[in-house]
């Protein structure tokens, strides 16, 4: 259930679904409006110069529209789009091989820049900056370098941690977007949109009880809405409305405020098995038996958002609202507040 509602790795249908529901212009992508303007000033100033748009980082949590907007970026200058990410440059020659097959005005869109290695990262600055490549040929005494000019392209970044990206090069990027979980109002848009779009007789009351359980997230508010979809398939007529959407939720364990299993696993854990005790990331992710990477990056900036855990120096906790949300005693120190360290 986890995978199907948070994971970008569904099965493939669900993969091509993600595909159809992906917003392909900007007035297309719901929400976000700061950003759109941004965006919109920056690309409507480059194409009346008949420029490369500036190179863009988009950083936001998984789900919130970081690929949609590179595609975006690429449709909305009617250049090609190029697609790798991080971890998948190995060496720099991987890039190298990438930049040199470039066009002029291309996007070049890498995901999970955050995990780019070093070696990768230091051939990107010269890139970036002055449209460069620096290639070491031969070995030994005998190497030498060479400079290759590349094509004027835009490097558009995506990574769900800004906080891993380093300075040098953060700083080459002309803008930084930040994507934030969304508003209500927003995903509910967001999944009438997918409901046209999928064929789904959705009502008022229906969208709007799977906006308010989808995390903030649009593709959660995809994923859910495609849930409940089949929910009313095989248990009604096909109609989701809000009885619908409410029953298919509980049965599927997404509760009110969108938290799932996992969610309220690791409330539990902070709650109940450690006592109120300040938990580290290593030891609370193996309580709930999922990886670090995933607590920190899908899980617990949803909780921290939405009140229920705080991160302290010593570990996390959970605050009174996490508490109450799962329905345990908070656990009180001598000083008759939540006990935040151990005493
Ligand atoms: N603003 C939006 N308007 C409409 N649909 C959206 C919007 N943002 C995201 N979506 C939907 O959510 C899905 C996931 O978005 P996307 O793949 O762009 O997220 P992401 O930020 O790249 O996630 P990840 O960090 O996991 O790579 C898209 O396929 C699309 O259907
Ligand atoms: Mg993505």
């Amino acid at each position: 259930m986890r995978e199907e509602l948070l994971n970008s790795s569904a099965e493939p249908a669900e993969a091509a679904e993600e595909t159809t529901l992906r917003p392909r212009r900007l007035d297309e992508f719901v929400g976000q409006p700061k950003l759109k303007e941004h965006l919109e000033i920056l690309l409507g100033a480059a194409r009346k110069r008949g420029q490369a748009v500036d190179h863009i980082l988009f950083a936001g949590p998984p789900g919130t529209g970081k690929t949609s907007l590179s595609g975006i970026v690429a449709a909305e200058m009617e250049v090609a789009l190029r697609v790798t990410s991080g971890p998948a440059l190995e060496r720099a020659g991987d890039l190298a091989a990438i930049l040199t097959n470039l066009d002029d005005g291309d996007v070049l869109f890498v995901d999970e820049i955050h995990r780019l290695p070093r070696v990768v990262e230091e051939v990107l600055y010269p890139a970036m900056e002055d449209f460069q490549l620096d290639i070491v040929i031969g070995k030994g005494p005998s190497a030498r370098s060479i400079r290759l000019d590349l094509p004027r392209f835009t490097l558009v970044g995506a990574t769900t941690r800004t906080g891993l990206i380093t300075g040098p090069l953060r700083d080459r990027f002309g803008f930084v977007a930040r994507l934030d979980y969304y508003e209500v109002e927003d995903l509910k848009a967001i999944v009438v949109r997918a409901a046209r779009i999928l064929g789904v007789p959705l009502n008022e009351e229906g969208a709007n009880e799977l906006a308010l359980r989808a995390r903030g997230t649009p593709r959660i508010a995809n994923r859910l809405l495609k849930r409940v979809r089949d929910y009313a398939e095989v248990r009604s007529d096909g109609r989701v409305d809000g009885d619908i959407a409410r029953d298919a939720l509980a049965l599927f364990e997404v509760d009110e405020l969108g938290l799932d299993k996992i969610d309220r696993a690791i409330l539990r854990a902070l709650c109940v098995t450690f006592a109120g005790n300040p938990v580290g990331l290593g030891t609370l992710a193996v309580a709930v038996g999922e990886e670090p990477d995933t607590v920190e990056d899908v899980y617990e900036p949803f909780l921290l958002k939405q009140g229920l855990l705080l991160r302290t120096p010593r570990g996390r906790v959970a605050t009174s609202a996490g508490y109450s949300h799962i329905g345990a005693p908070e656990q009180i120190g001598p000083d008759g507040r939540a006990r935040l360290f151990d005493e």
